[in-house]
């Protein structure tokens, strides 16, 4: 009858209309880092010829001071110049700093470090001076995942984030620093889309103004601006945010809404390369492994591979799969002393019932437990059939070794 027909057409709508916008925000995406790109290259490629200009107004602003007598009204001028200067070469080294796209120099770094070093940092006092009425907090868990990349460009974006929060609160108000890993089981559509991945991400957040929904779109740009120049106002700082997040191949999310507050998202991809750190071989040694064989279960490919290679590196003889359904063939034939197992398979079973089927063949298999999520009801149940630990992902080499060793030694 009608009514049915009228839904059938009506969820067809629907469906489409979801595709075009998304296929708009892609388009949106795409033209966005063109533009960025070109936007960073054009103002790179000024800062050279600007930067000798500056150096010789400064050179003889700084001989004209020396000549001119301390009672001469000339001098003031001279003064002037000077500090005009000195504002020029600073917006220069910005300037600079986006011309040096395509960071060379990249370093295996702890965020944490970062943050810290930061926070001492005579800069920082001179925001927090500047912003007496702004409460500024730090949330930083240890065990952050190790990322690559180049620490100065690193330190100029934190600070680019938390001076733009501190200049957002009009009044009293917040800024939080936050660090995390993270792991996301699949991509999410932000401001970026952020692939599935291990990251590490930094968060600043403030109690501010929030953006305009028509600036939000242009705020990366070099030279926005809506602050009133003078001592800050040049609109290069989220230019500087901007490349440097590209340049670490990660992500940026902004989530702002006008009168609460603005919150940017940082992704970084997690390097794994602290593994073959030589100074770390001693506290490895408690929780290394002795031969045992290990199963990993997980559909994805990079988590498999970074499973096996940690689990190896720690003296495990490893088997991968990639899911439930191969995990119980494999476990027919072959024997595993542990499973390191995944929560969550797309598509086939997921690891609750994969571990049921395994306890069918061998009722004593031992087990840990995978997992982007928090503990859920089917981790619980996993564990009351006899599995161990659950880790969540992304983990340390020194957590899945710890766990393997609890259960092993069980
Ligand atoms: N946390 C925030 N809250 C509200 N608006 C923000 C925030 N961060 C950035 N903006 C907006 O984005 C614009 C661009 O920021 P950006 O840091 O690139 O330049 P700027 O702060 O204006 O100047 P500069 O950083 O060169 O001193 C700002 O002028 C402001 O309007
Ligand atoms: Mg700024």
């Amino acid at each position: 009858d009608g009514a049915v027909r009228y839904q059938v057409y009506y969820n067809d709508i629907t469906e489409r209309k979801r595709a075009e916008e998304e296929k708009r925000k892609l388009e949106e995406r795409l033209n966005r880092v063109e533009k960025m790109e070109a936007l960073g290259q054009l103002a790179g490629g000024v800062a050279h010829d600007l930067n000798n200009v500056l150096g010789i107004l400064m050179g003889y602003a700084e001989l004209l001071l020396i000549e001119i007598p301390e009672e001469d009204r000339a001098r003031s001028h001279a003064e002037k110049i000077m500090q005009s200067t000195e504002r020029g070469a600073a917006i220069v080294q910005d300037l600079l700093t986006l011309a040096r796209r395509g960071i060379n120099k990249t370093e295996v770094i702890d965020l944490n470090d970062i943050v810290s070093g930061f926070f001492n940092t005579p800069v920082f006092e001179n925001i927090q001076d500047c912003h007496p009425r702004v409460n500024f907090k730090i949330s930083c868990p240890d065990k952050l995942l190790k990322i690559k990349g180049s620490p100065i460009h690193l330190e100029k974006t934190l600070m680019n984030l938390v001076l733009n929060a501190a200049e957002a609160i009009t009044e009293k108000g917040d800024v939080t620093i936050r660090t995390e890993n993270l792991y996301l089981e699949k991509a999410i559509a932000g401001y970026d889309e952020v692939k599935q991945g291990d990251y590490v991400v930094l968060t600043v957040s403030d109690t501010g103004t929030g953006i305009l929904a028509e600036n939000k779109e242009k705020i990366f740009e070099p030279f926005f601006t809506n602050k009133i120049t003078g001592r800050s106002g040049t609109g290069l700082g989220l230019a500087i945010v901007w490349g440097t997040v590209k340049d670490h191949r990660g992500y940026i999310d902004v989530q702002t809404e006008v009168g609460q507050g603005t919150t940017f998202t940082l992704y970084f991809p997690v390097t794994r390369e602290e593994m073959i750190a030589p100074q770390q071989k001693k506290w490895m040694e408690e929780y290394m492994g002795h031969g045992e064989t290990v199963l990993v279960v997980d559909d994805i490919t990079e988590q498999r591979d970074v499973a096996s290679a940690l689990l190896k590196k720690l003296g495990y003889k490893v088997h991968a799969v990639a899911n439930g359904e191969e995990a119980v063939e494999y476990l027919r034939q072959n024997k595993a002393d542990i499973i390191v197992l995944d929560m969550i398979m797309v598509p086939g079973i997921d690891g609750l019932e994969t571990y049921q089927k395994i306890l069918e063949i061998n009722p004593k298999q031992k087990a840990v437990i995978v997992s982007g999520f928090s503990e859920t009801d089917r981790v619980k149940e996993a564990q009351k059939l006899g599995a161990g630990a659950y880790i969540r992902k992304p983990y340390v080499m020194e957590s899945i070794g710890m766990a393997i060793r609890n259960e092993l030694q069980r």
